[in-house]
């Protein structure tokens, strides 16, 4: 079967069954383009608020998943591959949390969504990267104080500190993504060598060398954005985040031209996890248990409070 007879079926079950397919932009093209909404994961998490079906099928990684199953308790979450997880979660357990907390009893913890439901529930306030340095500014405000805890990305830390002037101490020192810490001044000076003309676009979550050297920061959604609205002027652009983002411009900007910032074209590995496949089998299969992503009543409770938050802050 092709991948567009495959594309098809989905549609059609997906019409018939009455699901919503969120996914976000790191997705293979093939999942993107049967998508009911694309989005960052704040666009996600606001949208699998609102949606109003009884499924919801979420093409991203674990942590995206939990959060729409924290914010929908009364709905069914599925994920098309549930091995698709983000591995900077990995760095930030609850325990550390909390000692960081019994060692810094007056300051705020913020907690990068990309991070476990449990860490979540020990947090006072989430963020994602579009958003990082407004929550920074008012929950520091509210509890006034001139620091807070962040985690679990250190890169996504010295970006909030940078832009809101208030300490973010990093929960822990190396917590970072791989896809994006890979990118180097190298990448950054290369591209401005072969491309004079490009505007060059990163993510929060690469360095602070990296993000200096750029002309827009910003997370997936906003990269989109500006290159969107771009002027007629403006025409080529180099893409420092994974390359799905650059193949949803390609696809809906034909007069524009792309680069990846790596000649790699940045890739993550666990994004890509999730086939057109899986998403066709997982439709036809809803009630599997095993596509279902739960988070314990307790956790959930716990966690819902700091992510309605952010929602309500940003
Ligand atoms: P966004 O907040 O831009 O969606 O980023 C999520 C992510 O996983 C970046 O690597
Ligand atoms: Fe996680 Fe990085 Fe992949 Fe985003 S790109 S999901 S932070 S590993």
């Amino acid at each position: 079967m092709s991948v567009k007879q495959i594309q098809d079926e989905v549609l059609k079950l997906k019409k018939e069954i009455g699901t919503t397919i969120l996914a976000h932009y790191y997705q293979p093209i093939e999942i993107q383009e049967v998508a009911d909404h694309l989005g960052d994961s704040l666009g996600l998490s606001r949208l699998a608020k609102e949606a109003n079906s009884e499924y919801i099928i979420f093409a991203g990684v674990d942590f995206m998943a939990e959060t729409a199953s924290i914010l929908n308790q009364d709905k069914h979450v599925l994920i098309p591959n549930p091995e698709s997880c983000c591995p900077m979660a990995a760095y930030l357990t609850a325990d550390k949390v909390r000692d960081f907390k019994l060692k810094n009893p007056n300051l705020p913890v913020v907690v990068y969504v990309n991070s476990t439901a449990d860490v979540k529930a020990e947090s006072d306030i989430c963020c994602t990267s579009s958003n990082a340095a407004k929550i920074v500014k008012e929950i520091s405000k509210v509890k006034g104080t001139k620091a807070v805890l962040f985690g679990p990305d250190a890169n996504l830390a010295d970006y909030a500190e940078q832009k809101s002037g208030i300490k973010c101490i990093k929960m822990p020192e190396e917590g970072n993504c791989y896809v994006h810490s890979q990118l180097t001044v190298d990448d950054i000076e290369k591209s401005r060598i072969n491309h004079p003309d490009a505007l060059i676009v990163v993510h929060p979550e690469c360095t602070r060398q990296v993000r200096n050297l750029s002309d827009f920061v910003g997370s997936t959604a906003q990269m989109y954005k500006r290159v969107k609205e771009s002027s007629t002027n403006e025409i080529e652009f180099v893409i420092g985040t994974e390359r799905g983002l650059m193949e949803r411009m390609a696809q809906d900007l034909p007069e524009k031209k792309f680069y990846s910032a790596r000649d790699d074209g940045m890739l993550c590995y666990n994004m890509k996890k999730n086939t057109i496949e899986l998403m066709r089998y997982v439709i036809d299969h809803l009630d599997d248990s095993m596509f279902e992503v739960k988070v314990s009543p307790e956790i959930a409770k716990k966690a819902l409070k700091p992510i309605e938050m952010m929602l309500e802050y940003s």
